[in-house]
């Protein structure tokens, strides 16, 4: 016998097989193959048409072969044929999954009670819900033994390891990109180039209010140890990035400097600390200390 699966099983499964096949050996990342590479569509569908119009042929062919054949010939050929497909008839299948009984044998399984008319009927447990049992046991058990006997992850350890995959990827993105820098990550810069840079910025955009040397004006005094809004880069980052009180005159950088900027400006500003200005404004604020933070 030619085949014996009939042709809507097997196009599919040999379709998903060659789909698969690409799948584990093309390298397309996390994408599928064929999104990765649109051109793969085209081919699978050309595959698909190829299984399809072989399925024609052949069928084709074995019409040919039938036709030829003597009528005891044909007549065995198609119980033959009749028989093989039984097994993929649907119906079938179903009922057996199904496990109902035709009507004309309840009377068999009627159990012996009847509470006001209400009978009872001694049906098995569908087979398809039995073998689901069967099988949430065996998933049970092994669920069981990788998670409680030997150490697979728990919820919680697999929570904690993809924060601490997602944490390795963010500091990753944010070393190739550095104007991702932000009040957390800041660090004051101490290269003279860099403070060169944070003068000029300083020079263009704060000498206004916080003069030239830092002494203060309309802005608090920036060279001495007392803080309004918190000292160290990371609160001077934040100061200049983000403003100061509402309705004080500290307006919010961020949208006219870049963070490499800020850093630089702040760095810069920190760089004046313990100088003497020319006409230093009343400390303000309080002392700041590292541990203050
Ligand atoms: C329009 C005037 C003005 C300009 C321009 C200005 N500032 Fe300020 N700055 C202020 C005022 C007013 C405060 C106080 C804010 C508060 O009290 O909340 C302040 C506060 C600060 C503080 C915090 C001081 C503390 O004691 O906590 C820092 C740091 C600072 N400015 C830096 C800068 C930098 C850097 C620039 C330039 C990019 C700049 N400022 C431009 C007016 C200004």
């Amino acid at each position: 016998m030619r085949h014996a699966i009939p042709a809507w099983i097997r196009i599919p499964v040999i379709f998903l097989i060659i789909v698969g096949g690409m799948e584990y050996f093309i390298d397309s990342g996390d994408q599928f193959a064929f999104i990765e590479y649109p051109m793969l569509q085209l081919v699978l569908l050309f595959i698909l048409l190829l299984l399809i119009s072989a399925e024609i042929v052949l069928a084709a062919f074995e019409n040919i072969l039938f036709k030829s054949l003597s009528p005891e010939a044909k007549e065995k050929y198609m119980a033959a044929n009749e028989k093989r497909m039984e097994k993929y008839d649907l119906k079938k299948i179903y009922r057996k999954l199904m496990g109902t009984r035709p009507i004309s044998e309840e009377r068999d399984l009627e159990l012996d009670h009847n509470y006001d008319g209400i009978k009872e009927l001694d049906n098995k447990l569908p087979p398809w819900w039995l073998y689901s049992f069967y099988v949430s046991i065996v998933f049970a058990a092994g669920y069981m033994a990788y998670y409680h006997l030997l150490d697979g992850d728990s919820q919680v350890m697999e929570f904690e390891q993809e924060m601490a995959a997602a944490q390795e990827a963010i500091k990753e993105y944010k070393k190739n990109a550095p104007d991702l820098i932000d009040a957390e990550s800041v660090v004051a810069l101490t290269d003279p180039a860099e403070l060169e840079k944070g003068a000029s910025i300083y020079q263009t955009n704060c000498m206004a209010c916080h003069a030239a040397d830092g002494g203060g004006g309309i802005g608090p005094n920036l060279t001495d140890e007392h803080w309004i809004l918190g000292g160290g880069i990371k609160n001077i980052f934040h100061t200049v990035s983000e403003g100061g009180r509402s309705g004080k005159g500290m307006v919010a950088w961020k949208s006219t400097l870049s963070p490499t900027e800020i850093q630089q400006v702040s760095s810069y500003v920190l760089s004046l600390q313990g100088t003497t200005p020319a006409n230093p404004k009343e400390a303000e604020g309080d002392v700041w200390t590292a541990d203050s933070e």
